[in-house]
């Protein structure tokens, strides 16, 4: 018998974001018994820097906007490797989903007649982001973690997971986590897993990501035989901070383009109507994110290695309404009035597109009984998200994926078993950081994978360069081996590090590999060695599995579009645009 605290549930949630609660919210209002445990406070996630709205096309600024449209975006930016189906089900289900939330308690922004404000953003044909100010992620955790306090769900604040166990069929059976405060482990017996623990961002210097992001849940999964997906896909937001350092990558939203923010150059030039005279600023954020880049590599940086971003001319008292996030973030971070004020920018780590391969409808993984939605799963995005696509998929795929781990609940005859010799294996596994003497410092670790990622799989990557960085890779995994920390299992934060920097670097392995074998550039996976898009490219995902300690990588076909999807894009111009076109053009004829 295992003498430590044991919990059962027919569900439990990993991650208290906006995917992980929406997910439990379903779950138990079907009535499966759910659990959420997350390694942070409820109420904390990273979902809250999710700044600048949700994109869906309620067409209530721009009445010609519509799911086909939304469609057509999402899968342009994504250049064409996103998985097809999950696409149309977040464009059709975004709207019903954002309203769903407000009449959970979210307050929108409104237009003047009462309708759900909308702004621009990169990429979007129509202004589609419903927003709160530039606040909307958090408001998105206040109203979700209103609903789900109301609900029967237990939640386990500050516990880190480390492994998921399956049963002899391979099927889930239960989780090992251990409580942060006092380092006493917790078993949880459990017939599904819902992971929604985010991106790992967190393995990239400067990241806009918070410390929670470090892909426990990603990892976790992999080492059980869930596939991973595309990884080499890694979003660089064009707008972090850069200064004073201590503040370099937090996110400056895309809101502030969309209200109007300019970028200009050193040279006083606005550079975006060189690199993209029609979307100009509002370009996708792979092209921006390139733009700056290659402008402080031209010579053409603001003093601290950015470009200038400029919102003055729209005058303070808007500035303060639409972005009062980012005016006070500016005032008490940089000392800097944006109201009066230019400001420096430059790109910064900030989503995940590659993760977790999952069942478009289901959120399934391969893994009977493990879910994954929101940044720790792929398909939805391909190979460049939309900003505000990634809020909606919290809302559409957390839901999902908490309707389909009720239904599997309700399948199952018996509760898996989990065998109590693998319990205490990873319970020693667990406390090895503790026995190791004058190991390696697992901070000290992180900060050299940090180095590695962003120096050999940036937002530039070649093939030599991927070649060194995974060797480097390579050596800093075998010194991780001997990651020790000393003190008690109490308020120990180094010990909670180790299995971050283990989850970061099995995960890094996986992004070399993927940008590897992509020979080509596409969406944010720029090579320089191969700079042209590549349509035998086009149609390939890359799959990969881990079986004793080897990765494997294998091109699976991008799922094909049915015709009349495949349509949508036969006039090169997304649907809503043509029909505001012909509409304008018939106005004009009968004038
Ligand atoms: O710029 C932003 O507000 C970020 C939004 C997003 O990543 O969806």
């Amino acid at each position: 018998m295992l003498d430590i605290e044991t919990r059962e549930y027919d569900v439990v949630v990993v991650g208290a974001g906006g995917a992980g609660l929406r997910a439990a919210i379903e779950a138990s209002g079907r009535g499966s018994r759910v659990a959420v445990l997350t390694k942070s406070l409820l109420g904390k996630a990273h979902t809250v820097m999710a700044e600048g709205g949700i994109a869906a096309s309620f067409g209530n600024l721009d009445p010609y906007d519509g799911w086909e449209t939304h469609f057509y975006d999402t899968m342009k930016s994504g250049h064409f490797i996103n998985n097809y189906r999950m696409v149309e089900l977040y464009t059709k289900e975004a709207p019903e989903r954002v309203l769903e939330l407000e009449s959970w308690g979210a307050v929108f922004d409104r237009t003047e007649d009462g309708k759900i404000m909308q702004r621009p953003f990169g990429a979007h044909s129509f202004r589609r982001l419903a927003h709160v100010g530039d606040r909307t992620g958090k408001e998105l955790i206040r109203t979700l973690q209103q609903k789900v306090v109301t609900q029967n769900v237990d939640i386990f604040a500050e516990v880190t997971t480390t492994r998921i166990f399956l049963d002899r069929q391979g099927r889930v059976a239960g989780l090992f986590a251990y409580h942060r405060d006092d380092g006493h482990f917790v078993l949880f017996k459990t017939r599904a897993i819902i992971l929604a623990t985010g991106g790992w961002g967190r393995m990239y210097k400067p990241t806009s990501n918070s410390w929670e992001c470090t892909g426990d849940g990603a990892a976790m999964a992999f080492r059980v035989g869930a596939e991973l997906q595309d990884m080499e896909m890694v979003q660089f937001h064009p707008t972090g901070m850069v200064w004073p350092p201590g503040v370099r990558g937090i996110l400056v939203t895309e809101g502030v383009r969309g209200e109007g923010g300019l970028l200009y150059n050193a040279e006083g030039e606005r550079f975006m109507l060189r690199y993209d005279p029609e979307k100009k600023e509002l370009s996708s954020r792979d092209v921006v994110a390139r733009s700056i880049y290659r402008e402080v590599k031209a010579g053409r940086g603001t003093p601290h290695g950015g470009a200038w971003l400029d919102i003055t001319h729209k005058g303070p008292e808007y500035i303060k309404r639409k972005l009062p996030g980012m005016y006070e973030q500016f005032k008490k971070l940089a000392d800097v009035d944006i109201t009066k004020e230019r400001f420096e920018v430059a790109p910064t780590v900030h989503y995940t597109m590659g993760g977790l391969r999952v069942h478009p409808e289901l959120a399934a993984t391969n893994v009977p009984g493990l879910y994954a939605a929101g940044e720790t799963a792929c398909g939805l995005h391909g190979a460049n998200r939309l900003g505000g696509n990634s809020l909606g998929d919290l809302l559409v795929f957390g839901r999902r994926a908490g309707m389909a781990a009720h239904e599997y609940v309700q399948n199952l005859a018996s509760l898996p078993e989990v065998d109590e010799a693998e319990v205490r294996d990873e319970m020693r596994r667990v406390l090895r950081p503790f026995e190791v003497e004058g190991g390696e410092n697992p901070y000290l670790i992180h900060e050299a994978l940090q180095t590695i990622m962003s120096t050999y799989a940036g937002i530039e990557r070649s093939g030599p360069e991927l070649e060194k960085g995974l060797a480097e890779l390579e050596e800093l995994k075998a010194r991780a081996e001997r990651m020790s920390v000393d003190g008690p299992l109490h308020f120990n934060p180094g010990w909670h590090t180790v299995f971050e920097v283990q989850s970061m670097l099995l995960l890094a392995e996986a992004i070399f590999r993927g940008a590897l074998e992509r020979k080509e550039s596409r969406g944010a996976h720029w090579r320089t060695d191969y700079p042209e898009e590549l349509p035998e490219y086009g149609r390939v995902n890359f799959v990969q599995t881990y079986e004793d300690g080897r990765y494997h990588i294998r091109p699976e076909p991008v799922p094909e579009m049915p015709p009349e999807l495949a349509r949508l894009f036969e006039a090169g111009v997304a649907p809503g645009v043509l029909r505001a076109r012909q509409a304008q053009n018939g106005r004009e004829e009968t004038k």
